[in-house]
């Protein structure tokens, strides 16, 4: 297994200081930053795009952003993100008409190119494109809002997709997405993740203590992450 990362979704910072933000919750211990950007078309709700990534990488976050595109269509602002920096750039491949030719561009675009499922999408699209994913993310929720509550069929399709990353003996990294928390986390990394998006656990939780530390909560998931079996 890969080393394990903690991606704090930016979803539930507080955006109108947002550079802050993300320092804080890097200095705290996160390895990578979780970018959600929605559209109001393929989910119902409204978020940030390239120039809010590009802002980031000007403030200067170098940790990798792992842009998670919940658009209809793709390809066209591709390009854009990773000229903003986008390090990850992952889609749901309903939202593209040609998914091999989206994930051919991302690559070359010179970003690390992933596939999102949601919970009522089959892994199935994966026996043709496996060659073409750096990162594989499946939804524990369905996609649009932070807040929700983690679905627990997910661990079984983690375990599917586990054995289908170390079948193909491919360097593939698996995300998973959604209501991911201090005491779920250890069961969601034994059914195969090592990629662990978190929004309000993080953000949320520390809020109401301390704004600026968010060491609590990501010292417990690591503590968790140690003690489950992988
Ligand atoms: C949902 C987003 C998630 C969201 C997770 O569509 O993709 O990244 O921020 O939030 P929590 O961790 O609160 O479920
Ligand atoms: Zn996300």
């Amino acid at each position: 297994m890969k080393e394990n990362l903690i991606a704090p979704s930016i979803l539930s910072a507080d955006f109108a200081r947002l550079g802050e933000e993300v320092d804080n919750v890097l200095a705290s211990g996160a390895d990578i930053v979780h970018f959600d950007v929605m559209d109001n078309h393929y989910v119902p709700n409204l978020t940030i795009g390239p120039l809010v990534c590009a802002a980031l990488r000007k403030h200067g976050v170098t940790a990798a952003i792992d842009v998670h595109l919940m658009i209809k269509p793709v390809d066209r602002i591709v390009p854009d993100f990773a000229a903003a920096g986008a390090s990850y750039i992952t889609f749901h491949p309903e939202a593209s008409e040609h998914v091999d030719r989206t994930l051919q561009l991302i690559r070359s675009e010179g970003c690390k190119s992933g596939l999102v499922f949601n919970p009522a999408t089959s892994l199935s699209v994966l026996q043709h494109v496996i060659d073409k994913v750096d990162m594989i993310l499946l939804m524990s929720v369905n996609p649009g809002f932070g807040g929700q509550s983690f679905l627990p069929s997910t661990l079984d399709k983690l375990r599917q997709a586990r054995k289908l990353i170390d079948e193909s003996g491919r360097d593939i990294r698996l995300e998973i997405d959604g209501g991911v928390k201090v005491d779920n986390i250890g069961e969601i990394h034994a059914a195969g993740a090592d990629t662990f998006v978190a929004g309000s656990a993080i953000f949320g939780a520390a809020r109401d203590s301390d704004p600026n530390c968010y060491d609590t909560v990501i010292s417990a998931m690591r503590a968790a992450l140690a003690d489950s079996p992988s």
